[in-house]
């Protein structure tokens, strides 16, 4: 599918933003694992979480549709042999959590993707496996990932990369191991799977210290999953780059191991407002609204230890910086080369192709902003973040800009066009 954006004027109207995919793969396999009945309130539909339901249900796990939630009828822990491989589609989250619930398991599975997955590495999470006991096969460092769980140890883990993914993986292995799990992180990564299991973090000398009991179980329950900050991102930049605008979202997740973007944008001189703050279930909430009346963005630095709070943010991010005066570095970022497509390359190439001054690094970018942008023939690259962050480039560049690929926002946001001809008027 191919989608094609012309110059928006101004944007005005609120938003729906779907629920935030990170908490929702978790609330899917915390159900999944206690013992009785959860209630998920406002699962998306999203194709990734979905991808984690459709693993969920091959293990045995039974749902049932409710008005605007869904019943997940937890096993206590003990899931049963899959009639097949496990498809994680393109979803990296379902893939490296499951592996970790997988590894506790006395039988062997398997978790296959598409070719994006396919081509992600997994011996980072096959290592600390291993390490706890797991046989673990992949292909090349890949998936397929073939699982032979049973008994397993706890083990001390500290992470070599920040990752939620590998550190969750590592924590729910260690719900099943014999005795304490401690994942040591010296950057730290997104948090709700620690606060959503109420574990003890420890912090001291600069890095977190998350443990796990083994043969702890979560407790079944209600889970709210409020709205997604990382799509919400999306249209903060849309609203903060446009000639004018006022641009309102609500519910959107604020938990703040993922909201530094929202630090950055108004840092750049973005006019967020953050109203009706307060929390759903463990994590925090609000309301956003943007405005703008065409003041102009100013270009900064980003790198260190802040980047795994941003990390999804960066591609629209580098938009913002487009358009903004000056000069914007990003470093410390080549983790985004082993995103669902190599993000530096795909940013850089659409940047690029609209007119952006951008030179790409190792690690990440250098944007000279402040050039007028103008429609071109672009690619999403199958990526979903990419195709939303060329469409909000799209709308500030002169003439039309068509994407290839466009539906491959059905990741993450299967909502998100319709949401743009909304606010920017019908784009065909
Ligand atoms: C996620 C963690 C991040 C992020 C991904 C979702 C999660 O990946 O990029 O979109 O839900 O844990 P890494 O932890 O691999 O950096």
């Amino acid at each position: 599918m191919q989608r094609t954006i012309s110059t928006a004027m101004g944007l005005a109207g609120r938003i729906r933003l779907p629920a935030d995919k990170s908490i929702a793969h978790r609330a899917a396999i915390l159900a999944a694992l206690a013992d009785g009945d959860s209630t998920l309130i406002g699962f998306p539909d999203a194709a990734d979480p979905q991808s984690t339901l459709a693993c969920l249900r091959a293990l045995g796990v039974e749902t049932t549709e409710a008005e605007d939630s869904l019943i997940v009828h937890g096993l206590g822990g003990d899931l049963r042999p899959p009639p097949g491989p496990l498809d994680c589609g393109n979803s990296g989250t379902t893939m490296r959590l499951l592996a970790g619930v997988l590894a506790g398991q006395p039988f062997t599975s398997t978790l296959t993707g598409d070719a994006s997955l396919s081509a992600r590495p997994m011996d980072r999470i096959a290592e600390p496996l291993r390490a706890m006991g797991a046989e673990i096969a992949l292909a090349g460092g890949r998936a397929p990932v073939t699982v032979r769980g049973g008994a397993l140890r706890g083990i001390e883990y500290e992470l070599p990369v920040a990752s939620a993914q590998v550190k969750s993986c590592v924590l729910l292995a260690g719900l099943f191991a014999e005795g304490r799990t401690t994942v040591i992180e010296t950057a730290p990564s997104r948090d709700h799977t620690e606060r959503m299991l109420g574990l003890d973090v420890l912090e001291l000398g600069g890095k977190r210290y998350v443990s796990v009991e083994g043969g702890m179980r979560p407790a079944a329950g209600t889970w709210v999953i409020p709205r997604d900050p990382s799509a919400a991102a999306f249209f903060l930049v849309a609203g903060a780059t446009a000639a004018a605008s006022h641009v309102e979202m609500r519910a959107v997740g604020l938990n703040p191991s993922r909201t530094a973007f929202l630090d950055v944008l108004r840092a750049m001189g973005a006019q967020i407002t953050v109203r009706n703050e307060r929390t759903h279930g463990r994590e925090p909430i609000g309301d956003l609204t943007v405005q703008t009346d065409g003041g102009r963005l100013h270009g900064l630095a980003l790198g260190g230890d802040l980047i795994p709070n941003l990390i999804d943010e960066i591609p629209v991010l580098a938009v913002a910086a487009a358009f903004a005066e000056g000069r914007t570095t990003i470093r410390d970022a080549a983790e985004l080369r082993l995103k669902e497509t190599d993000r530096l390359a795909a940013t850089a190439a659409f940047l690029t192709a609209m007119g952006a001054d951008v030179e790409e690094h190792a690690d990440g970018l250098t944007i000279e902003g402040g050039r007028p942008l103008h429609g071109a023939a672009v690619e999403s690259r199958g990526d979903h973040r990419i195709a939303m962050a060329a469409a909000v480039a799209a709308l500030g560049a002169t003439g039309e800009t068509t994407i290839a690929g466009a539906e491959c926002v059905a990741v993450s946001f299967p909502g998100f066009w319709d949401e743009l001809d909304a606010l920017a008027g019908p784009q065909r």
